[in-house]
């Protein structure tokens, strides 16, 4: 297994892996046929993975929900239902009519952001009163919500309502590719979405993999799936146990994770201890994170974290 070119997902999904990605072609095996990616987000890594199989688990059901919606669609079909509902709210379609078009509505550097605020608020008031999120309906706009929200991300309130401020960009050839590029990948390859948390994978379900890449909230960062205490010390320790387990089952495992914050002096006890108590089956390789354009928020980048992907594996084996 290798990544070749990096593709980027639909979905801008905070903490993802696109930046790092073409540093993992060295870290990951060559040849595994059947690979997990744990804690798939946005699915940057699991697009990209070159293996025969690729199971992407997350317990987040409205992004897996939305990755297996734009998974089943056909290009064409889907751009005509997007570009009939941009018409329908009046959202800027920079791609149709060119950027230039909107310029009179553009203030200092808010992109579209005023031109879409009325249409874009429409379109979230009418998601967020949709009764079934699961319908194809919800996905739709759901995903176009996502493309005219702000930093092109998801966000919910503690109700499950979609709860982000129009953002600055719209349906543009970007995202067009992006989003063709990513229903071309899942028709070539065989990729399958499962909502499920971790705590439940039952090591027999995982017949036949050979490869784990495992991305989890990092427990010292505070990142949004990090809220409301959704990712603690349990957690943590259940997920090394698992990594554990899977060791001695002889899977390969990938971890991603943050040691440390050193300006802040904050390390991860938890995962150091457990490093330590496996120094020799365990190795820590280091990541250069180009901070410059992290999609971290601040206060992250100045902590200066120490980003690792530690395996159990010798790299090159
Ligand atoms: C760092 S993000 C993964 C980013 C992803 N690698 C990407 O490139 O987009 C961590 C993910 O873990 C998921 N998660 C948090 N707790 C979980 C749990 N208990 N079981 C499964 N997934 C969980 C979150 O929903 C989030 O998508």
């Amino acid at each position: 297994m290798c990544l070749a070119q990096v593709c980027k997902s639909p979905i801008n999904y905070t903490g993802n892996k696109y930046r790092i990605l073409p540093q993992f072609i060295k870290y990951f095996p060559k040849n595994a046929n059947k690979c997990v990616d744990l804690f798939t987000g946005g699915a940057t890594v699991a697009i990209n993975l070159i293996s025969e199989e690729i199971i992407a688990i997350d317990n987040n059901p409205k992004v897996i929900n939305l990755l297996m919606f734009l998974k089943k669609q056909d290009y064409s079909t889907l751009i005509k239902k997007i570009d009939t509902l941009i018409e329908k709210y009046g959202l800027s379609n920079s791609y149709k009519y060119g950027y230039s078009y909107y310029r009179q509505y553009v203030e200092g550097n808010n992109g579209l952001k005023k031109y879409n605020i009325e249409g874009y608020n429409r379109l979230k008031n009418d998601y967020n009163k949709l009764k079934n999120k699961k319908t194809d309906k919800a996905n739709l706009y759901l995903y176009l919500l996502m493309v005219y929200a702000f930093n092109n991300d998801i966000r919910f309130n503690s109700k499950g309502e979609f709860n982000l401020p129009v953002g600055k960009t719209d349906m543009n050839k970007n995202n067009r590719e992006k989003l063709k590029k990513y229903i071309d990948i899942c028709n070539e390859k065989k990729i399958e979405f499962v909502c499920k948390d971790f705590k439940k994978i039952d090591i027999k379900d995982l017949k036949g993999v050979e490869f784990i890449y495992a991305d989890p909230p990092y427990l010292i960062t505070d990142a949004v799936y990090n809220e409301n205490a959704g990712w603690n010390e349990k957690e943590e320790r259940e997920l090394l146990n698992l990594l554990d387990k899977l060791n001695k089952k002889g899977i390969k495992f990938a971890l991603s994770n943050v040691l440390q914050k050193k300006k802040l002096n904050i390390k991860n006890e938890i995962l150091y201890d457990w490093l330590e108590k496996n120094k020799d089956k365990y190795f820590i390789n280091e990541i250069e994170y180009d901070y410059r354009s992290a999609s971290y928020n601040k206060k992250n980048r100045d902590g200066l974290e120490e980003e690792v992907l530690i395996t159990n594996y010798k790299v090159g084996e």
